[in-house]
């Protein structure tokens, strides 16, 4: 019996993992810390929170107070820290937000580890932190040794969180592991993002805006997979280490755009060729090799077969979506497309 906190949970990756954690696990206490902001949708987690062996709570990861108050409670053995403001486009718009939770938010969280003795800390980072490679140079990928170079005030945050992630094992001994994911989609996807956006407006039949040509490149992983390595890295990675994690599936936004037209038999002329993000990374691909050979990872989802079940599943939760379809998020795609 072990006790996992998983902060962020009522997000689109930390929701997927707490329901990953609670089929594999059915013998660990998962709590949830979460504060729900406009990301955050305790909707994700109604099934999980008919099940005795999880527990919600609401609380801000940078309020030292509530955090250790939790941990004071409960006792992690693990803790996973999934919470962060994760959309590049709102980092670009206001940094702020972002250096208080990525940053200062996982001090607190790796601070509360120390003081109660969790025997794991695992830090969901991105290959954001890397960069991006060019869009002619097919033999680059990421490595872990890649140099941080990052583009956006979203990956610089991250960037910052992972170097004091590896300074708190080092100087305080913190047991901490950190992983680097590529793209991820599927389910439970706020519709900020590319997949969940582009789906969510062409089955309301509103413009697909795709920045600049559509040319950049991205590579995607189904958010389960995601989960399954952090399952493994959490259980078994060595601690001061750092893990890529790819699903090898290098597309153009334009690409997937198309697509998911065809999925649901939209027309292509919905897209719209937009004004570029400003300092868009070209590329990213990932090299998983290390998780492949030190832990037997491999990613299980085709991208044919997850978009497929990805649209299905947006299809068969209207109510979720159109929760979410609010008044924030509408003054949102305002801001963010209504001039562009
Ligand atoms: P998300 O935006 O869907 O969810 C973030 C969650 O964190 C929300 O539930 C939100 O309420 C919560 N949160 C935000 N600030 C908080 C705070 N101060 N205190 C407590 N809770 C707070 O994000 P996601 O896409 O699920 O990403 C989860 C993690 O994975 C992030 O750390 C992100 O950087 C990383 N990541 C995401 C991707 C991706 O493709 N989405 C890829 C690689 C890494
Ligand atoms: P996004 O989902 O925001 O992820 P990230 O920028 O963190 O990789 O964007 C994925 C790609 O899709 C990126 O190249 C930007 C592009 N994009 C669009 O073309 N239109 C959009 O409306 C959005 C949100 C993204």
């Amino acid at each position: 019996m072990k006790t996992v906190v998983v902060t962020g949970g009522a997000g689109f990756i930390g929701g997927n993992f707490v329901y990953h954690m609670l089929e594999k696990h059915p013998d660990y206490k998962i709590v949830c810390i979460d504060c729900l902001t406009y990301a955050g949708n305790l909707s994700t987690l109604n099934t999980a929170l008919k099940n005795p062996s999880f527990k919600f709570c609401k609380a801000n990861i940078c309020d030292r107070g509530s955090i250790y108050g939790i941990f004071e409670a409960e006792r992690p053995d693990i803790v996973i820290n999934f919470a962060a403001e994760s959309h590049v486009d709102r980092s670009i718009e206001d940094p702020e937000v972002f250096l208080r939770t990525n940053i200062l938010g996982t001090q607190v969280i790796m601070d509360a580890c120390l003081k109660y003795g969790a025997s794991r800390f695992h830090q969901v980072s991105t290959d954001e932190v890397y960069g991006d490679l060019p869009l002619d140079r097919p033999d680059l990928r990421f490595t872990e040794e890649t140099p941080i170079r990052t583009s956006s005030p979203y990956s610089a945050s991250k960037a910052a969180a992972d170097l004091l992630a590896l300074a708190y094992h080092r100087t305080y001994g913190l047991p901490a592991t950190i992983s680097r994911c590529g793209n991820n989609y599927g389910p439970y996807h706020f519709p900020e993002k590319l997949i969940p956006l582009m789906i969510t407006n062409a089955l309301n039949d509103k413009p697909l805006p795709v920045y600049r040509q559509g040319l950049n490149v991205r590579d995607w992983i189904y958010v389960r997979d995601h989960c399954e390595a952090i399952d493994l890295i959490i259980h078994k990675g060595r601690t001061g280490e750092v893990y890529n994690i790819g699903g090898g599936n290098e597309m153009q936004n334009i690409d997937i755009v198309r697509r998911i037209c065809r999925e649901l038999g939209k027309p292509e002329s919905l897209i719209s060729f937009v004004t570029d993000r400003k300092g868009h990374d070209l590329r990213y691909a990932i090299d998983s090799s290390k998780l492949r050979k030190e832990l037997g990872w491999t990613p299980r989802t085709e991208f044919e077969d997850g978009l497929h079940r990805t649209v299905r599943w947006y299809l068969e939760n209207r109510e979720w979506l159109e929760g979410i379809i609010s008044g924030e998020y509408l003054s949102y795609c305002e801001r963010m497309y209504g001039n562009r």
